[in-house]
């Protein structure tokens, strides 16, 4: 069923350290499918690392995101979804859950910084569910690091197997344009904002004079030097091992230039993955399915009290979602209905009839939904792969004002039910901890509990270094939860949780317990920890 739908839709995101460059990528890709006219219509919804703590106006930036969280547009005859990601390091959890609902990413690096601190972390959760990369280095026009560097680099800090589709000839001032390794084509450089396509020579044979002609004999010998050396180093690409995540394609160009960027698209619409099979907890569910099945992977909350509505991100998986029809929310075994879904077709939002796999549509809601939460036609299953990662900063819920206790627990857990923090209750207590990815959202949740539900509350900083699930022995987790009764936790769901006070405490338990494992994310299956 609906082959044809799912053949031509392509949902990946595009992930970078801040500042490399992710927005006008974006940008320009937008202009690419016509979804905007002009440079400049995309407002950066990253939120600039200098930021104060002033986390309103981060909220405020935050609402603009949700009109780019998901941009629809087409291109050739393909409908391009593409999952925005938030660009602050604090949110880095957003980040990670959208990664569950994309078939592919564009990773962006900055030529002159390479591989950064973000850059790793995002890698590592494409590595863990094996999504194919697209590599585009970015910033050719500026004095960056040397091309067999970078990728030496990249590589070898992020674990992957590069293969340069494309070839800069020089960088900087001196930046001439890029070889086209696959098109056997030369795209000359000249620094403009507009697309142009009229800048391309074929160039099939590299020792046609030709290109001494245009580049320059150097740069010419240079460039012929290096294609030599790629192509006895990578041979011709095999989309197959990219699909398997087993190797990353790159390419090198410059977005806010418009350069390489269409060759990027041109490219990724051609070896990107279509909507891909998922797992569940009981099968695997393959997009062709004739019924409908799809999960939530981000909660956006309305920060106005006067609208409290929040908007929950589905990601269909198979069949075709259809407007004011009943399905299976399998966690609660109720029916829901939905009469304005919307899609997000060139940032505007439309009011949808049907949405196919692949497609992300945007469900008002009014409590009844959790991240990772599965929608069906009726069979009892719910999809998985969307981990909870340990938090990094833990802070103990101190109520300040008894009368308001009830508010304060509901808030809690419909905060963290969005997913703005973890939230750890002490095993056979109530003593409650939040673990966050960053300060700002401990601000986010004392002023969201207060104004949404009156309940004051402060915060006790703790020096724990992570939370670790545990599994194993049953007598070996007993033994261990008596022993380190003040340790250890239960996450939302009951799954215990050990929160230790460093690596060595860490290390020493592992040692010490042999019969338990210490898992740094809340799925075993695909953990992390080592
Ligand atoms: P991000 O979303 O990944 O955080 O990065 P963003 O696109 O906002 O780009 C960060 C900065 O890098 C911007 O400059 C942008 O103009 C610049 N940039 C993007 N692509 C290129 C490129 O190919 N070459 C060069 N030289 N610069 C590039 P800014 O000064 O921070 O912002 P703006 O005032 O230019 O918007």
């Amino acid at each position: 069923m609906y082959e044809k739908e799912i053949s031509r839709r392509r949902t990946f995101a595009i992930i970078s350290h801040p500042d490399a460059g992710k927005t006008t990528l974006t940008e320009k890709l937008l202009l690419f499918g016509g979804a905007i006219q002009v440079a400049g219509a995309v407002k950066s919804n990253k939120i600039k690392k200098h930021a104060t703590s002033d986390f309103m106006e981060i909220e405020r930036q935050r609402g603009i995101s949700v009109a780019t969280s998901v941009m629809s547009f087409e291109y050739k005859d393909t409908l391009i979804n593409l999952l925005d990601t938030p660009g602050h390091k604090d949110f880095a959890e957003d980040t990670y859950r959208t990664l569950t609902a994309v078939d592919s990413v564009i990773l962006v690096i900055d030529s002159v910084n390479g591989v950064e601190e973000q850059t790793r972390k995002l890698m590592e959760v494409c590595r863990m569910r094996d999504t194919p990369v697209i590599v585009f280095v970015n910033k050719l026009d500026r004095d960056g690091k040397f091309p067999f560097d970078l990728v030496d680099e990249i590589e070898k800090e992020l674990k992957i197997s590069l293969h340069p589709l494309s070839w800069p000839i020089n960088m900087g001032k001196e930046f001439k344009g890029v070889y086209n390794l696959y098109d056997k084509n030369l795209l000359l450089f000249t620094p403009s904002q507009k697309a142009t396509a009229e800048n391309t020579v074929p160039i099939n044979d590299l020792s046609d004079k030709l290109l001494d002609e245009i580049v320059g004999e150097r740069d010419a010998n240079q460039l012929r030097e290096d294609v030599e050396l790629l192509e006895g180093v990578y041979g011709a690409l095999d989309t197959e091992d990219y699909l398997a995540a087993k190797v990353a394609p790159v390419f090198f160009g410059s977005a806010v230039n418009n350069f390489g960027v269409k060759e990027l698209l041109d490219t990724f619409i051609r070896i990107a993955p279509i909507p891909k099979s998922r797992e569940t907890d009981k099968r695997v569910v393959a997009p062709t399915e004739e019924k409908f099945t799809g999960f939530i992977f981000k909660i956006h909350a309305n920060l106005d009290p006067r609208h409290r509505d929040r908007i929950a991100f589905l990601r269909v998986c198979s069949g075709k979602f259809a407007r004011n029809t009943f399905y299976h929310h399998t966690r609660l075994d109720k029916d829901v209905r939905f009469s304005n879904p919307y899609s997000f077709m060139a940032r505007e939002k439309d009011v949808i009839e049907e949405a196919f796999p692949g497609d992300v549509i945007g469900l008002f809601d009014t409590g009844n939904f959790k991240i990772g939460d599965t929608l069906t036609e009726g069979e009892q299953l719910q999809f998985t792969g969307i981990p909870t990662f340990s938090p990094e900063l833990f802070k103990e819920l101190v109520n300040k004002d008894p009368m308001k206790t009830k508010q304060l627990e509901k808030g809690i857990r419909q905060l963290t039910d969005e997913g703005v923090a973890q939230l750890f209750t002490q095993h056979g207590g109530n003593r409650k901890i939040i673990g966050c990815v960053g300060e700002l959202q401990f601000e986010v949740i004392q002023y969201r509990l207060l104004q949404e539900y009156g309940a004051s509350c402060s915060f006790v900083p703790l020096a724990f270094y992570k939370a670790c699930w545990i599994t194993g022995d049953k007598k070996a987790i007993d033994d261990f939860v008596r022993f380190k009764q003040s340790n250890v936790m239960e996450d939302k769901d009951g799954n215990l949780v050990y929160l230790a006070q460093s690596e060595w405490f860490l290390n020493t338990e592992r040692q010490n317990n042999p019969k338990i494992e210490f898992h740094f994310t809340s799925e075993f299956k695909t953990a992390m920890a080592k």
